[in-house]
């Protein structure tokens, strides 16, 4: 028996959700005193979190699970499954397709992983654990080793907005949120682990609700008011629920809330808005820009495109492209649109080739990168405040300014958790460099 009888590894696609699943499947798997390894070749159980929001996520699985058919083969008691949004949208049909897999769990299925691999250990048959658990309470503790200084808490799941290109509400189920009061304790537990900021976590926060009636303005104001965390951030905000409420509290509680927000547009004319079924128009859209600028100079924002949705014309997506502009967005996740399984815009017939998809998202890149440069110089001389994540071997430090901007200055005594200001003398879209000064 090799000293790695017990160890688990897990690849990790997609989005922060699957990264915070998996840390809850290294924390379950303790239990079975499985410990985390860094390569399959160690490992006696591996486990693919799958995405399937995008391009060929099946077979991509295929593929991984392909890669360790030697390992297989030279060790048969090995155990691998495939969890995440692939397995929740294939099911049954993977076990199936792939005979090297043991097991294939769902994205409601995460808390029974120690229950579903200990019965494969005493022998039993492969195994699929897919069904949505929809009638149950959202309730869990956020489970990480090693939470460090910042990290991700989920306050939902699912989605009930059915955007007509996102395979999401049908891999995740409906939404659901957790409840205030675990909220706030879990937060504040994290806290006490050495936390200093949070990222409210959900596919749609601003629709968060919990069962005594507090919405997503209600939860920050509360994190603001009843945790000890020192900043907060929040991740995906739809701008069909962003509303004046949320920029008076961001407003109010600025000292914690940062100054960033994620406002994913997707395209920037109204009929094409329509056919996604997003709930905004482009006026709309920029209204709430607006708005915010106004109540929080300097706020940064970034946003999500998508390409070549079926029937995008030229004129239609010049107009994403004039967006841009005016916006002027810190960053920007560009994407061809993909056409994905149960969801209706699969199904159109006026579909682009993936040719013309390619060269509009090329037109993307092309506009943003000087408006991302231009951007980043125009902090340049600006003094921010900075909390330190990490220092490197060199003894620079790294860490985010409240806009979310990635920044490196001589740590000088400064360590992970502190808070320092720094002056900024270089300036990237992707990293600030400068020096440390008195405040
Ligand atoms: N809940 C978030 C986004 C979740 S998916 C929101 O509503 O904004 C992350 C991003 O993937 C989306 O914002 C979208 O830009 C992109 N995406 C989703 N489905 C896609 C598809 N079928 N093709 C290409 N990009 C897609
Ligand atoms: Fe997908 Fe739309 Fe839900 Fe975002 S809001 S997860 S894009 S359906
Ligand atoms: Fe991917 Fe599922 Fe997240 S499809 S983006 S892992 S919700």
């Amino acid at each position: 028996m090799s000293q790695f009888q017990r160890g688990v590894y897990i690849s990790t696609y997609g989005c922060q959700m699957n990264v915070n699943d998996s840390e809850r499947m290294y924390s379950l798997l303790e239990m079975l005193d499985y410990h985390p390894v860094p390569s399959p070749e160690q490992a006696s159980l591996i486990i693919i979190n799958s995405c399937s929001v995008r391009e060929k996520p099946v077979h991509k699985v295929h593929s991984e699970v392909g890669r360790y058919k030697d390992l297989k083969s030279k060790n048969p008691a090995l155990k691998i499954g495939v969890g995440g949004c692939v397995a929740q949208q294939e099911k049954n049909k993977l076990l199936g397709d792939i005979p090297l897999l043991d097991f294939v769990f769902g994205t409601d299925a995460i808390d029974e992983l120690p229950g579903i691999v200990s019965g494969l250990e005493k022998g039993e048959a492969k195994l699929n654990k897919t069904r949505f658990s929809h009638g149950q309470p959202y309730q869990v503790e956020t489970l990480i080793t090693n939470p460090g200084v910042s990290t991700f808490v989920n306050i939902t799941k699912g989605c009930d907005n059915f955007c007509t290109f996102c395979v999401v509400p049908f891999t995740r189920g409906r939404e659901r949120s957790r409840k205030l009061s675990e909220l706030i304790t879990d937060i504040q537990a994290l806290v006490k682990r050495g936390v200093k900021e949070v990222t409210l976590l959900g596919q749609n926060v601003n629709s968060y609700r919990s069962e005594c009636g507090t919405d997503f303005g209600g939860l920050l104001k509360a994190v603001a008011e009843d945790t000890d965390v020192s900043r907060i951030r929040y991740t995906t905000s739809h701008p069909k629920d962003f509303n004046q409420e949320l920029v008076d509290i961001s407003q109010k509680y600025r000292e914690k809330i940062c100054d960033y927000i994620h406002l994913p547009v997707q395209c920037g004319n109204s009929e094409v808005l329509e056919r996604m079924n997003r709930g905004y128009t482009r006026e709309e859209y920029l209204d709430k820009v607006k708005m915010i600028k106004q109540a929080i100079p300097g706020v940064a924002l970034s946003t999500d495109i998508i390409v070549g949705f079926p029937g995008e014309t030229e004129a239609q997506f010049e107009e994403t492209l004039s967006l841009i502009e005016e916006v002027r967005y810190d960053g920007i996740y560009a994407f061809k649109y993909s056409p994905r399984p149960f969801t209706k815009a699969a199904r159109w017939e006026d579909q682009l080739t993936d040719a013309e998809k390619s060269i509009r998202l090329d037109r993307v890149f092309a506009l943003q990168r000087p408006l991302a440069l231009e951007l980043a110089q125009e902090n340049l001389g600006g003094t921010f405040e900075v909390l330190v994540e990490e220092i490197d071997a060199e003894g620079m430090a790294f860490g985010r300014n409240t806009q979310n901007r990635k920044t490196k200055f001589p740590a000088m005594g400064k360590n992970p958790g502190d808070f320092a200001m720094v002056k900024i003398e270089k300036a990237r879209p992707s990293l600030l460099q400068g020096l440390m000064v008195e405040h």
